[in-house]
């Protein structure tokens, strides 16, 4: 294809967003880049004004259907009535306390009893506190200090896992993620490769003296939605199993796959997880949880197993009562309606790329989706590299044309208030803007 045809939905795109225009330059006064995370897309991006729903209205007041939900963080959409009427009564009873809390507890029970291998849980703010403490506590545990983890992964931005393959035919060899992170770091994290067992279980039994644990994504986030094999997740329990190293599952992402998480999905259940983003029903949180003899260890009293575990506002009232009003309505029956829906626009999807014979595989779990314009299989990190990025870029702005959030890297959530006819949007939106040859 052509890059005119991106230039064409860019064009109108600018012709629809001067507000945000005007925003982003203001904004580059005072924010690197113009924004508070990540990069991001040219020419600007659109700034947000509210939410309602399945909708979201831009500052130009356009209304668009939320394909991603704040990072899929939202699984019943904008301003749940529940939701915010849980949010507004804790308001008025004050929304941090240096203490603990009921919520605390009752969120705790919603998680340990949906989720199999989480028997003790703890709470923070973020999905990347949630993983640190993972690693923290598997090496109080194991008494060792390295940890190995997925190419590819995202588990956070800190210097214990910012670090990544340097190329596909390098493994073990890694690269740093930061500038200038101590070198020392180096040696204390292997990268395995994602769903490939031969390789990565060389590598884990080659290191397993020293690795305190394995963190892997059932569902590789931020790479593009992309699911384990069972195989290579039954073949890490098996590995870790037999090594004694704690297996981590970071499921900060993909905890919304199903009503216990993906490692319900799989059948496979790890040492310790990390939860994040919908755990807190669109406000900051974060948890990590797992087995009683390692979770005990944020009790013990001695001073080398202990693992100290701390935060300012850690478990506030508002982020636990958003996540148990929403993991409350979270039952087993809206998760078999969004995964239906999901089914749905992941087959429509294909066929309606079909009609136009562009190549497209369609990844994710549960009600995540994300669209990879690439006629191979998408198995891992590295094969992202061939997606047609002309494409990507094309859809991306032509869908926001047509009415459509479908979020920068094409990463998708359907949300608990959509049904068929929004599956439809989506569908019809993809058919126009992939019509416009
Ligand atoms: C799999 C995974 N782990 C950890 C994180 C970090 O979570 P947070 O942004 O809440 O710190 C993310 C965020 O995108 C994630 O997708």
């Amino acid at each position: 294809m052509s890059d005119s045809l991106a230039n064409f939905e860019i064009l109108r795109y600018v012709e629809r967003s001067p507000k945000s225009a005007e925003f982003f330059n203001k904004a580059k006064k005072y924010l690197p880049g113009g924004v508070t995370r990540g990069t991001p897309y040219e020419p600007y991006p659109l700034f947000w004004e509210k939410g309602e729903g399945f909708n979201i209205w831009d500052i130009d007041g356009i209304k668009r259907l939320d394909f991603f939900g704040n990072n899929s963080s939202l699984p019943l959409g904008h301003c749940n009535f529940q939701v915010q009427k849980a949010i507004n009564f804790q308001l008025q009873q004050g929304v941090s306390f240096n203490a603990p809390h009921s919520s605390h507890v009752e969120l705790a029970k919603i998680i340990c009893e949906r989720i199999k291998s989480v028997e003790l849980i703890r709470f923070t703010n973020s999905g990347t506190e949630a993983t640190m403490n993972c690693i923290h506590a598997s090496r109080a545990y194991t008494g060792r200090s390295h940890i190995a983890k997925v190419d590819g992964s995202y588990h956070g931005m800190y210097d214990s896992v910012a670090f990544n393959s340097v190329g596909e035919s390098f493994f073990p060899d890694q690269k740093m993620e930061l500038p200038n992170m101590p070198i020392a770091l180096k040696d204390t994290v292997k990268i395995i490769p994602y769903n490939d067992s031969e390789k990565s279980l060389e590598i884990i039994k080659a290191n397993a003296s020293q690795l305190a644990c394995v963190v892997v994504e059932p569902m590789l986030g931020g790479a593009g939605f992309i699911q384990a094999d069972l195989e290579y997740l039954q073949n890490l329990r098996q590995v870790t199993q037999d090594e004694g190293i704690v297996l981590v599952f970071d499921e900060v992402c993909s905890l919304r796959a199903g009503y216990g998480g993906a490692q319900a999905y799989y059948d496979v259940y790890p040492d310790m997880s990390a939860f994040g983003k919908s755990l807190g029903g669109g406000l900051p949180i974060g948890a990590f949880g797992g087995k009683r003899e390692i979770m005990d260890l944020y009790q013990e009293n001695t001073l080398e197993k202990h693992v100290q575990h701390s935060g300012s506002f850690n478990g506030n009232p508002l982020s636990m009562i958003s996540g148990v009003y929403t993991f409350n309505q979270l039952t087993p029956t809206v998760y078999k309606k969004l995964d239906f829906l999901t089914r749905k626009l992941k087959e429509g999807i294909k066929n309606v790329a079909g009609e136009f014979e562009i190549p497209v595989q369609v990844t994710g779990l549960g009600s995540l989706f994300a669209l990879h314009f690439n006629s191979n299989i998408i198995k891992c990190n590295f094969d992202t590299d061939t997606n047609d990025q002309d494409r990507s870029k094309q859809v991306f702005f032509g869908l926001l044309n047509e009415g459509i959030w479908p979020s920068q890297n094409l990463l998708g959530a359907v949300s608990a208030p959509m049904d068929e006819s929004e599956i439809d949007e989506y569908l019809y939106a993809l058919r126009n803007v992939l019509s416009r040859k």
